[in-house]
């Protein structure tokens, strides 16, 4: 194996542009999510805390569930897939699916895409054993706010271009199929920030594996209710406190709060960690100074929990139709197999 990785990066993570993103995020007091994994050290905690907490580790039946959906998607009929991790993360739930398709006897391709450099090597090192360098294309980029990401993550690199051990470069071709992954993404964002985003990179023979945390049971805000201490524990402190230590800020000067919310365009309910100052606090970041007044509030993270209506309803306003679901018996948890609906279905959709 090669001690160089070849990554692309999208100018989306460019220096210039986080640095922009990480001021927005202090000036409006609502962190951009994307800053929790963004060094080595946010990430292995990130990690760490996935290990122990998340259902797909800890809970048989939700992994045979991602199982199942696995299944289905093998079914695809062409020989060569093309599997692209958005929201990547350590690559765990590619590297499987991964697995999968390649024991049905396809060539796979991947392009494990996150906006943390170090989750995307992470991913690769995973899915190392499935797929061959020279099948693989990390890409480093801000699904957000990279606005040509449908034309960047076909692009992968040109036939013939020698990868770094020197073999040529199998690029996935027009005829391959795409699978889609997007596990555990749509909790962290506004939903109609991101979908439309995600809406662009699905064309009309791709595949789309969605998952979503969910709210159990029949009452949506008890299921909300039930699931809010999940997030109040010493390792999800620690991972989102990070941020804020590294900005120079204390533990000592305030407190973390986890509390519920409902979108009121939506009706969507989400549970949201702010860190509320006990005593004024002024931090300065890239020569801009941030006062924080004693009693103010900066919101560190949010996690919106559907219920699987909820995920077919946002999906279908986008133009994706849910072909297949998988429900964890927990209620806690599901994936949902998408295509692009029809232009004809569009036309007639109430949404
Ligand atoms: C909750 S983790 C999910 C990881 C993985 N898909 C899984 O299910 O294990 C969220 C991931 O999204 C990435 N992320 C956050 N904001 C992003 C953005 N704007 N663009 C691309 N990736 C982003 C994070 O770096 C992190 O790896």
């Amino acid at each position: 194996m090669s001690s160089i990785a070849s990554v692309r990066i999208h100018a989306s993570q460019f220096p210039e542009n986080v640095r922009c993103d990480l001021l927005e995020s202090l000036r409006t007091r609502r962190v951009n999510h994307k800053f929790h994994y963004d060094s080595v050290r946010q990430t292995q905690k990130w990690l760490a805390l996935h290990q122990a907490y998340s259902p797909t580790r800890n809970d048989a039946d939700c992994r045979s569930v991602y199982e199942k959906s696995f299944e289905a998607a093998a079914q695809i009929k062409t020989k060569n897939v093309h599997v692209i991790g958005l929201g990547c993360g350590g690559g765990q739930k590619d590297t499987r699916l991964l697995k999968l398709l390649k024991t049905s006897g396809k060539e796979v391709f991947y392009t494990p895409c996150d906006v943390s450099l170090a989750m995307v090597l992470t991913a690769r090192q995973t899915a190392r054993a499935v797929v061959p360098e020279k099948n693989c294309f990390p890409l480093v980029c801000d699904l957000v706010t990279a606005g040509d990401l449908p034309r960047i993550i076909w692009a992968g690199r040109r036939v013939g271009d020698p990868n770094i051990s020197g073999t040529a470069a199998r690029r996935p071709s027009q005829n391959d199929a795409r699978l889609l992954t997007f596990f555990g993404m749509i909790p962290n964002f506004e939903p109609r920030q991101i979908l439309p985003k995600l809406a662009s990179l699905i064309r009309p023979k791709d595949f789309l594996l969605f998952s979503a945390n969910l709210a159990p049971g029949k009452n949506y805000a008890a299921g909300v209710k039930k699931v809010l201490p999940q997030y109040d524990n010493p390792l999800t402190r620690d991972w989102l406190m990070t941020f804020l230590l590294d900005l120079g800020i204390e533990y000592s000067d305030g407190k973390l709060r986890f509390k519920i919310e409902t979108d009121s365009a939506s009706g969507l309910k989400r549970i949201v960690t702010g860190f509320h100052f006990t005593r004024p606090c002024r931090i300065e970041v890239e020569n801009e100074a941030f006062a924080f007044r004693a009693g103010e509030a900066i919101r560190l993270f949010f996690s919106y929990r559907y219920t699987p209506e909820r995920v077919r309803k946002v999906l279908t306003r986008h133009g994706l139709e849910v072909c297949e679901q998988w429900i964890a018996k927990s209620g806690e948890e599901g994936v949902f197999l998408c295509n692009r609906r029809s232009r004809r279905e569009e036309a007639h959709s109430p949404s």
